[in-house]
């Protein structure tokens, strides 16, 4: 049985300095890679319903979706610690519903923590949850589940007022026990200010080099994801080629019979 990272480990690698790596996963296969690699923490994200459903954004996603993605990722036994994303409307609703879901995440998907989007209007969730002892990963700054508030995928807090109320709402989330807060798309000073402000740690994602880790979409430093491909993403390898490549030679290897040979065969 392998040891498997805690929210304890997570938090002593910000008092230790050392910077927390984090990366998208949906499915066994990509789990077993990642983690063999030594990623800290396995965001099971709903950005699932984008790059793998193929919705034009996170708000479709379902909790059954995301128990599915969970379940799967679980079952390569990873040692990263796993967070499982709570998707639209599974915590907006009431604190009653809040705790089912996130208690679902972790009874059904077995996930170890789960994240939710949002500050300041999501702290008496936050609270809620943590006093059942799910831990909770907080999500502030470009919340893509409130796209339509924000009028599409925008950086946040470049005005000085917005920028206070994002202070706010870290200080919000910490206050109300989140573990760690995810910070999406605002400016590389203001995470800096967060970042040293908090005693949890701060995941960036376009949020600059000062936060205490990063976190991507697995499809994006892959080169899997076309449909959009904001600045912060770092492509590391571009697999689309290679896979159509592949893909292509066994489209001809079966058209012109080279491919079964005698030797992928049963006597
Ligand atoms: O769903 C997701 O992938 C996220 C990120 C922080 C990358 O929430």
């Amino acid at each position: 049985m392998k040891k498997r990272k805690t929210i304890l480990n997570i938090q002593k690698m910000k008092a230790d300095g050392e910077k927390i790596a984090v990366l998208t996963c949906y499915d066994y296969a990509t789990a077993l890679i990642m983690d063999g690699c030594g990623i800290d923490i396995i965001l099971v994200g709903d950005s699932a319903g984008v790059v793998c459903a193929g919705y034009d954004n996170t708000l479709p996603v379902t909790m059954e979706e995301m128990i599915y993605h969970t379940k799967a990722v679980m079952r390569s036994e990873p040692k990263a610690l796993v967070v499982a994303d709570m998707p639209f409307l599974s915590y907006q609703i009431d604190l009653a519903t809040a705790r089912l879901n996130a208690g679902r995440l972790v009874k059904e998907g077995g996930a170890a923590a789960v994240k939710l989007e949002g500050g300041a209007n999501v702290a008496a969730t936050i609270a809620a949850i943590v006093a059942m002892d799910v831990p909770v990963v907080a999500h502030i700054g470009l919340t893509p589940q409130s796209l339509h508030r924000m009028g599409g995928y925008l950086v946040q807090g470049r005005k000085e007022d917005q920028a206070e109320k994002l202070l706010a709402d870290a200080r919000a989330v910490e206050a109300a026990g989140a573990f760690a807060v995810v910070l999406e798309g605002i400016p590389l000073q203001l995470a800096g200010r967060i970042t040293e402000e908090l005693t949890i740690p701060t995941i960036g994602i376009g949020a600059g080099p000062s936060c205490d880790g990063q976190v991507l979409v697995i499809h994006d430093i892959l080169g899997l994801c076309e449909k959009y491909s904001p600045k912060f993403v770092k492509q590391f390898v571009n697999l689309k080629p290679i896979i159509s490549e592949a893909v292509t030679n066994y489209i001809a290897e079966v058209k012109d019979g080279s491919f079964p040979t005698e030797g992928h065969s049963f006597h």
